[in-house]
């Protein structure tokens, strides 16, 4: 019994709620990807077809092809800019159901896929819980390498601390799916999430940043016990 029963629960419960047709968007992170294992086995088994699936990370289409999950870019005339379902993992979720997310680099494209989704499930773990966002788990943004320096400055003057994320088992910084760099940034006094995304969105270099104020998803909590709370 540990967190990752936890995450596993979540996962597949959320798994479970994909029906036949469903155009779904696979998220990110060692929680979501039960999720795209639960949906691989239901399709492998019969239980549900005509599934297609958009990932939001180079993690999870390397899932969604092992489980020979049909694969679309969000373009895709089958897709056309809009899903059925998003499943996601999230760092952080405060009592108002918004997410920091992003722990996995992937930030950008889960936003893409979140805000244009009909609707969202969330799997965390209990862990994830918490009052405000930004105190412990920092805000991921995502950066377009050369504006590293006036992007880190803009983010000082919205009081945050901000620190470029460095890869490991590689020499400098974690460099996303999409070609740019993350900055990580910690507040030290509570933040409105729904303001600070809207700032953050507004620095020019920006691309995006993990802060999810507009999807209201259902939120599944896998317990240590295996059981699940929905939110
Ligand atoms: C990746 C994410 C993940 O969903 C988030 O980091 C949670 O991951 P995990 O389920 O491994 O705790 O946002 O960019």
């Amino acid at each position: 019994m540990s967190i990752l029963e936890g995450k596993r629960a979540a996962g597949e419960a959320a798994a479970a709620r994909v029906k036949s047709g469903m155009k779904v968007g696979m998220g990110t992170g060692s929680t979501a990807v039960w999720a795209i294992r639960g949906v691989g086995d239901r399709l492998a088994s019969g239980e549900i077809h005509d599934v297609i699936a958009v990932a939001t990370s180079s993690q999870s289409e390397m899932e969604c092809q092992k489980l020979s999950i049909p694969l679309r870019s969000m373009n895709d005339p089958e897709i056309n800019g809009h899903l059925d379902l998003t499943i996601d993992g999230a760092d952080e979720i405060d009592p108002d159901r918004n997410l920091t997310k992003g722990g996995g680099g992937a930030l950008l494209i889960e936003k893409i896929a979140a805000y244009s989704s009909e609707a969202m499930i969330v799997v965390v773990d209990d862990s994830k819980l918490v009052e405000n966002l930004g105190l412990v788990f920092p805000i991921p943004v995502e950066v377009l390498p050369l504006a590293r320096v006036s992007v880190m400055r803009a983010i000082e003057g919205l009081g945050g601390r901000p620190e470029v994320r460095m890869a490991e088992r590689k020499m400098g910084a974690v460099i996303t799916d999409n070609g740019n760099i993350i900055v990580d940034v910690r507040f030290s006094e509570p933040i409105n999430p729904l303001e600070m995304e809207t700032r953050l969105s507004r620095i020019p270099g920006v691309l995006g940043n993990g802060l999810f104020t507009q999807v209201h998803p259902t939120i599944i909590v896998g317990q240590g016990d295996g059981t699940i709370e929905e939110i």
